[in-house]
């Protein structure tokens, strides 16, 4: 779904299709300089990562293994607490292997870092972060993420992976989602 078929929903444009994919294919350089010679395995979170995770995995010009998780944070409304259950873990082995954990945001922090120090538990050789968006002004707790595609403001964005009540994540772009839909 382009930006453009639900112009009526969105307040403001943040990210286009091409802005992203012109900023994963750098990020994905940087990764094939940082992981040479190795086999890295993505671990990508269920549901949002999806995109990035396929965009990502398209761009990199070396072999990658990838795996899921979803895991859900107990808490009220839309906020994580950081209390993270795992709902679908990786069918992986970790011991020994180089992780990178792929992620469309990060908001308060919580969800990555319990994963962080979930994962590092597993014997992995490395666990690091990759996330296309990260909102600066809501960190609640301060996580190390190695790849950052773009800091945006403190707002309600959708697409991308990214949803409103399970909509929108087939949105090629990121937008502010206009005040109306969920009032
Ligand atoms: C979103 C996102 C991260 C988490 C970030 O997932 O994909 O996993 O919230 O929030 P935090 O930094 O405040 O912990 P969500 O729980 O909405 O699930 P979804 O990916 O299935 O939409």
């Amino acid at each position: 779904m382009k930006l453009d078929d639900v112009s009526a929903d969105l307040e403001e444009v943040l990210l286009t299709e091409d802005q992203i994919h012109e900023r994963l294919a750098e990020l994905s350089r940087q990764i094939e300089k940082d992981y040479e010679g190795e086999t890295p395995l993505l671990v990508g979170v269920l549901k949002g990562a999806v995109m990035v995770m396929a965009d990502l995995a398209k761009e990199l010009r070396m072999p990658i293994e990838m795996d899921w998780m979803a895991v859900s944070s107990y808490g009220s409304g839309t906020q994580s607490s950081g209390v993270v259950r795992i709902l679908k873990d990786l069918d992986t082995d970790l011991i020994g292997r180089r992780v990178l954990i792929v992620e469309d945001i990060i908001d308060s922090g919580l969800t990555l870092s319990w994963l962080l120090a979930n994962l590092r538990s597993r014997g992995a050789k490395s666990v690091d972060i990759l996330a296309l968006l990260r909102k600066p002004d809501a960190a609640k707790v301060d996580v190390e993420v190695k790849y950052v595609g773009f800091e945006i403001p403190s707002r309600f964005v959708v697409g991308y992976g990214l949803d409103y009540a399970e909509r929108y994540r087939n949105l090629r772009g990121v937008a502010v989602l206009a005040p109306h839909v969920y009032a």
